[in-house]
């Protein structure tokens, strides 16, 4: 079963990580993608693209099309299917490049 699904299924152990998404405090399920912890939260979309700011969040899921990018502890551009959430990490969504 693919590691960013188990956050669906309510009979799996729950244990958390602590994360900030937006400036909230969320907890996750430990070893899920930061996309999974996006979903789980509620967002369908967490980018804009560059041109038009059309809304963006997973599309393949397998690191591919970059339509996923956030950005990651001040880091932006950061694959969030590809990533997986660690204790602290600071989570905001983009806006085109995602540089300020
Ligand atoms: S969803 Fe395609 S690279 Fe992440």
């Amino acid at each position: 079963m693919p590691i960013m699904w188990r956050s669906f299924m309510p009979n799996l152990p729950v244990n958390s990580v602590h994360i900030r998404i937006d400036g909230n405090d969320v907890a996750v399920r430990p070893g899920i993608s930061v996309a999974a912890a996006l979903l789980t939260e509620g967002y369908r979309s967490w980018r804009t693209t560059r041109g038009q700011q059309q809304p963006r969040g997973i599309f393949c899921g397998i690191g591919a099309c970059f339509d996923c990018l956030v950005i990651l502890n001040g880091q932006p551009n950061v694959r969030a299917c590809m990533t997986t959430v660690e204790p602290g990490d600071e989570i905001a969504t983009q806006e085109g490049t995602g540089h300020v």
